[in-house]
């Protein structure tokens, strides 16, 4: 298989595992706890320190100048995210200076996405498929942002921090035709995705029991 063909039908496996994760149908009856902008807006604040981390330490660990630009480029994005979110939780009343979202700890997706070696694998699981998460969960986060009355952080992330996860996730597509050439490197492209996604759907399976979360931002 063609890197091309390889990324096209890479594509519509995720596609077809992120319909799992648009929550409304099977979800919904299981919501419960406070579930309001101010606490998803927390959660969104731990992503984008994580995402802003991983990408960060995968750009010092590749010689690919390529990848490394790419990584570097994200990086900043989502450190320009953090700040833009903590700036709408300060005027939604929430002092963001003195919260720290790691003082817990780090989620089980950064500590899979830190023990990838690869870059073809890092690409597809970082950049292709956390991204692709992060767009359905963004635009959910939208809607329900639209349905609590809160213009301000719909319009951010629906003018600023949507398009720039769509722009990694392309730069994830773009990566992944130059790096899974091979039946070995689209094998082990194929296994980071997918692993992924399951993470992906147990993270917002147990975020959903513990906090009644179903819709928190990604990254
Ligand atoms: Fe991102
Ligand atoms: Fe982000």
């Amino acid at each position: 298989m063609t890197a091309e063909e390889f990324v096209a039908e890479l594509d519509a496996r995720n596609q077809s595992v992120l319909k799992r994760l648009e929550p409304e149908a099977t979800l919904t009856p299981e919501v419960s706890g406070s579930l309001n902008v101010m606490n998803l807006l927390k959660v969104a604040l731990k992503n984008e320190i994580e995402a802003t981390e991983i990408a960060s330490r995968w750009l010092v660990t590749t010689d690919d100048v390529t990848v490394k630009m790419a990584l570097a480029r994200q990086a900043g994005d989502e450190a320009k995210h953090y700040r833009m979110i903590a700036g709408r939780l300060s005027e939604l009343g929430f002092d963001a200076e003195s919260f720290n979202p790691i003082a817990s700890g780090y989620g089980p997706l950064f500590g899979y996405l830190d023990g990838l070696r690869t870059t073809v694998e890092r690409v597809a699981a970082g950049q292709f498929t956390r991204e692709a998460i992060a767009v359905v969960k963004n635009r959910q986060f939208i809607e329900f942002c639209e349905r609590a009355g809160d213009r301000a952080t719909a319009t951010l992330y629906r003018d600023v921090i949507e398009p720039d996860e769509r722009f990694h996730q392309e730069l994830g597509r773009s990566l992944l035709r130059r790096l899974a050439t091979t039946p070995e490197t689209q094998d082990l492209a194929r296994r980071a995705a997918a692993r992924t996604l399951d993470l992906a759907e147990e993270l917002q399976a147990s975020a959903l029991k513990t906090a009644g979360i179903h819709h928190a931002p990604g990254c």
